[in-house]
């Protein structure tokens, strides 16, 4: 008996789902080769404690429905491994392995869990198992190293551009008007608050600032007053990344030592009321940049099923260790290839925003645009009952 098991782990995105039904749907064409498609409930937890469930034994329109539902259908985890391979979870880990007859471990994650799917890899290796262990890149940060871009960036900038695009048009119906601080999410890495460059002049935002670059509070007050002036109202975009004195003592940090942020927005717009009495709202954009099936974009959609595909080919060629990334070939006509590569090269590395990619803090360069264009391309026709979107909602039940 030859069973796989399938993990999603870290935060997920409006097509995590899609690398999974990718992966499905390559199993179910190899019976001879691949006997259960496990999925691990919540992550690599699952593993740890026994609770997998077999994806089989689901109701096939479920199925079906992943490839339009966001959030991680199996569950996920944050929890991060101990760095000792003698620690006793992963004797737990390589008893699961053994008891439920994992052949393929996929880990379908962000940097902090290809650090995860790394250290599989090597306890398989080290103890001589035969397994293979395959990563499938994702996260909406797009902060992946060696790869052109992750599955799930692409839909969130989407949804990220439509939404200020349509928050402009109400933000300047008024002859007053206000200044709108639109918060988006990313960390350290400021890919998807640029992504809001691309958002068309009629709705453009006036300032953009991401983590990569100094934060000053007086140049920042200094700019929204002039805008004020000028226009009478604002849009300006940060990402919560951005640095300045803000209180963090009381927020919670992840397994990875990853501080929660989000609330940067609320900080800033207390500061230009009390410091210059000018009218703000604030938008924190929060999940509904990750998990927004109404905004999704079809290339995103579609590469992220291939790359679920093409993780398990690459399992069943006896690969392992090794992640699937997209690399470029050309913009016009967009032209990616897939390969493999070592995941001790992208665990852990944080790929930021390259300098070339950055203008100013009102715009993103000519390079950054025909980057990120081709990737939110296509839009996804949903399935709809009685009004409301389908959504994939697994039993789960759990293997003995
Ligand atoms: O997975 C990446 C991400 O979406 C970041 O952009 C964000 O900072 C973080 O996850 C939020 O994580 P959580 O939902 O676990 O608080």
């Amino acid at each position: 008996m030859k069973n796989m098991v399938y993990i999603q782990s870290g935060g997920p995105t409006s097509v995590i789902n899609s690398s999974l039904y990718g992966a499905f749907k390559e199993a179910v064409r190899h019976p001879d080769l691949i006997d259960h498609i496990y999925g691990s409930i919540n992550g690599i937890e699952g593993l740890i404690e026994g609770k997998l469930f077999d994806l089989r034994e689901e109701d096939p329109h479920d199925i079906e429905l992943l490839i339009q539902t966001p959030g991680a259908a199996l569950g996920t985890t944050r929890r991060k491994l101990p760095k000792d391979i003698k620690d006793p979870v992963y004797m737990q880990i390589v008893h699961n392995l053994m008891k439920f007859s994992i052949k393929y471990v996929f880990i379908n994650g962000g940097n902090d869990s290809m650090d995860t799917c790394n250290k599989i890899a090597q306890l398989c290796d080290e103890m001589n198992l035969d397994i293979q262990v395959i990563g499938v890149p994702k996260t909406i940060d797009n902060d992946l190293a060696c790869t052109d871009h992750t599955l799930g960036y692409a839909s969130a900038a989407k949804a990220v551009i439509n939404s200020i695009y349509a928050i402009s048009k109400d933000a300047l119906c008024y002859k007053e008007g206000k200044i709108h601080i639109v918060e988006v999410m990313g960390r350290n890495a400021g890919w998807l608050t640029a992504a809001s460059d691309l958002v068309p002049e009629d709705g453009h935002p006036d300032l953009i600032y991401l983590p990569e670059n100094k934060f000053d509070v007086e140049e920042f007050l200094k700019d929204i007053k002039d805008i004020k002036e000028r226009k009478g109202y604002g849009i300006v975009v940060i990402s919560e990344g951005i640095k300045f004195e803000r209180d963090t003592k009381n927020a919670a940090v992840d397994s990875f030592g990853h501080v929660q942020l989000a609330g940067a927005c609320t900080e800033l717009a207390r500061i230009i009321e009390s410091r210059l009495g000018i009218k703000t709202r604030v938008v924190e954009l929060s999940l509904l940049q990750r998990a927004n099936p109404f905004l999704l974009s079809r290339n995103d959609r579609d590469e992220a099923i291939e790359v679920g595909e093409r993780s398990v080919t690459a399992a069943l060629e006896g690969k392992t260790g090794q992640m699937v990334v997209m690399k470029r070939v050309s913009n016009e006509p967009y032209i990616a290839r897939f390969e493999l590569v070592p995941l001790g090269d992208v665990a852990n590395a944080e790929q930021t925003l390259p300098k070339e990619f950055m203008q100013d803090k009102t715009r993103m360069s000519d390079a950054f645009r025909a980057y990120l264009k081709p990737l939110i391309q296509g839009n996804i026709h949903l399935i709809y009952k009685d009004g409301i979107v389908e959504l994939t909602n697994f039993k789960k039940k759990v293997i003995k």
